[in-house]
């Protein structure tokens, strides 16, 4: 059984898609063993509370990064968690954390990397004027918004779009990547060829 620990900062819905995939079959031998935010009052902790799972607060306000990070990593390993997922994580990670898990912490972000990496991806693609966007599941490493891309969702930005109508298709197809990056990873049938993730030969 693989145990996901998920790191949420606000309204959660990448996690809410996350939990529902998993009930469907779609992550098999999966289940979340914590879901941890930031911050207390994040309507997706609440959500997790009401679906029955393990939610806890770890607040990072007034912390020092790399002693919050410390906690986190034990509530991890105390729920014996085997790969992280940060959706909507809304903190930079310490070094310290990526390498107590290397290769094991996953996140979402709402363009095609390398365009557009940091806050506001979709109002940078829009202003920018790409006429596609989508979104990236990534190992997380020390730099921002970079890791080996595990997947990919495309879309067309309409010509009517402004940040927000494409935020809530991109929003969408994020629900379907992450949770077919976690099957794909946890399935291990892959292989990093430099920065390629392919399946294994
Ligand atoms: C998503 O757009 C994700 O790509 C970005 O933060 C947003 C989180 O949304 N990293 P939610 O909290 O999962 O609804």
């Amino acid at each position: 059984m693989h145990n996901l620990g998920i790191l949420i900062s606000g309204r959660g819905s990448n996690f809410v898609a996350i939990a529902d995939a998993i009930d469907a079959g779609k992550i098999p031998d999966t289940t979340i063993a914590v879901v941890i935010s930031n911050l207390a009052d994040a309507p997706g902790l609440a959500a997790a509370r009401q679906r029955g799972l393990n939610a806890v607060a770890i607040e990072s306000r007034g912390r020092k990064r790399a002693e919050h990070d410390q906690e986190i990593i034990a509530a991890l390993r105390e729920n014996q968690v085997d790969l992280v997922c940060l959706a909507g994580y809304m903190r930079l990670l310490s070094p310290g954390f990526i390498q107590a898990f290397p290769q094991r912490i996953l996140n979402i972000h709402p363009s095609l990397l390398p365009a557009f990496p940091g806050l506001d991806a979709q109002l940078q693609a829009v202003e920018y004027g790409v006429q596609i966007a989508g979104c990236t599941v990534h190992f997380v490493d020390e730099q921002l918004d970079h890791g080996v891309i595990v997947l990919q969702r495309a879309l067309p930005v309409l010509e009517t779009d402004d940040a927000h109508t494409l935020a809530a298709r991109i929003i969408e197809q994020e629900h379907l990547a992450y949770a077919e990056a976690i099957a794909r990873v946890l399935s291990g049938r892959y292989q990093i060829v430099g920065r390629r993730f392919l399946p294994k030969s």
